[in-house]
């Protein structure tokens, strides 16, 4: 009896406590608000953790650049967040976040933080200087950036995923990181970039361009890339793929998006490195003819299971494409390369080239060996 007396006082003292002991109610509140800040100091941000490291700061209910300091300005017992968020919707007249500056986060450190709809413009090279060694994903789409670090990214050695995706930067500059895996920078429109812009990213896979206003992707742009998987350049101004447009040094590209530009023809060779299950989607392009110099060494590569979509392209279906469905020597057979099209792949009348008549082909292009 006596010692479990004692033990109680000790505790109590060691949690700086009255002698008498709590009521239960009290310690619960208090076990939930460790590690994360006191409620009251940090509102409207909300603090919630999953587990005692995996802190998460909702900063949504923010709407000014003063809320913010005075929010980070209150005293956080731990400061190792696991997560950082603020998601505004980018119409309201309420968002007044316009800039984060240097010293704002103190010592605080993040390891995801989503920044999403704000008024903000430019991100300081120093915001986030004290997650040098923690963050791994920046996820800052549908701002208004014009002005991003990338010189700084070198710095965050842990850095899987960076997102810019809607802003209206100019420009990406070449920036090295040997961690990145994830570059999306689409719909920033009229963005500019030197052919060897990706050099000193060797672990990127996944590369979205989407929406850039681009006009010719430059040449040997993915020389050193051997890992790259996805890469989408959709919704652009693209007329005419040189050659080594793609030529990556692994077979390893599994996604290579295409659709909705105005290419309407390509040079031998200009896409390379893809995997035998690619999907290569050129839809909603300009193609009139697929010519079996330039198309067999396209499909050839997709040959175990991939597809190549041409949905919305204005295919003539003549004897540029007989190759496809007759026997030739250089084929590997006539019906493998019409269902890699898939059913969706149709003429400028709206015939599936799937199902085209092999003996129109005969008759008209190849030896007549048709019965009718
Ligand atoms: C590829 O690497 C070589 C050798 O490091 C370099 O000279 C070249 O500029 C790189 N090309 C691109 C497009 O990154
Ligand atoms: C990718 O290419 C590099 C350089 O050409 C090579 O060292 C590496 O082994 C290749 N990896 C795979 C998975 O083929
Ligand atoms: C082409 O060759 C394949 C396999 O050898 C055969 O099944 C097919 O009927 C041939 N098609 C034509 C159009 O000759």
């Amino acid at each position: 009896m006596a010692w479990r007396c004692v033990l109680v006082v000790v505790v109590a003292a060691a949690m700086g406590l009255a002698s008498s002991p709590p009521a239960p109610e009290a310690l619960l509140l208090k076990a939930k608000s460790l590690p994360c800040p006191p409620e009251a100091n940090i509102l409207p941000c909300t603090c919630h953790a999953s587990t005692p490291y995996g802190m998460t700061l909702d900063c949504s209910l923010i709407n000014t650049n003063d809320d913010l300091h005075r929010v980070f300005d209150t005293t956080f017992p731990f400061k190792n967040f696991q997560k950082f968020i603020i998601k505004h919707d980018p119409g309201s007249l309420d968002n007044k976040l316009t800039e984060i500056t240097k010293d704002t986060f103190h010592k605080i450190t993040f390891v995801n933080v989503i920044i999403q709809g704000t008024q903000i413009q430019s991100i300081d090279e120093n915001v986030f200087s004290y997650s040098h060694e923690t963050l791994r994903q920046l996820d800052l789409r549908n701002n208004k950036i014009n002005d991003f670090p990338f010189e700084s990214m070198v710095s965050y050695t842990e850095l899987d995923t960076l997102l810019l995706d809607h802003n209206e930067l100019p420009k990406l500059e070449k920036f090295s990181s040997a961690s990145l895996v994830t570059l999306s920078i689409g719909n920033n429109p009229n963005l500019l970039f030197t052919f060897d812009v990706l050099e000193n990213i060797p672990k990127l896979e996944n590369l979205n361009m989407e929406g850039i206003g681009l006009r010719q992707i430059p040449q040997h742009m993915f020389i050193n890339l051997t890992s790259i998987f996805t890469i989408n350049f959709n919704d652009n101004d693209l007329t005419k793929l040189e050659e080594y447009t793609l030529d990556p040094p692994n077979t390893s590209v599994g996604r290579l998006l295409l659709a909705n530009n105005r290419i309407y023809t390509m040079l031998p060779d200009a896409l390379t490195g893809c995997q035998p299950d690619a999907i290569i989607d050129l839809a909603n392009n300009d193609v009139t003819e697929l010519t079996q110099n330039i198309w067999q060494p396209l499909l050839d590569q997709v040959l175990g299971g991939g597809n190549v979509y041409m949905t919305g392209n204005p295919l003539k279906c003549g004897c540029d494409m007989d190759w496809m469905f007759l026997n030739t020597s250089t084929t590997v057979s006539a019906d493998v390369y019409p269902p890699i099209l898939t059913d969706y792949t149709t003429c400028f009348d709206g015939t599936q080239v799937r199902f085209l008549d092999v003996c129109i082909f005969e008759k008209h292009c190849g030896s007549n060996s048709c019965v009718n």
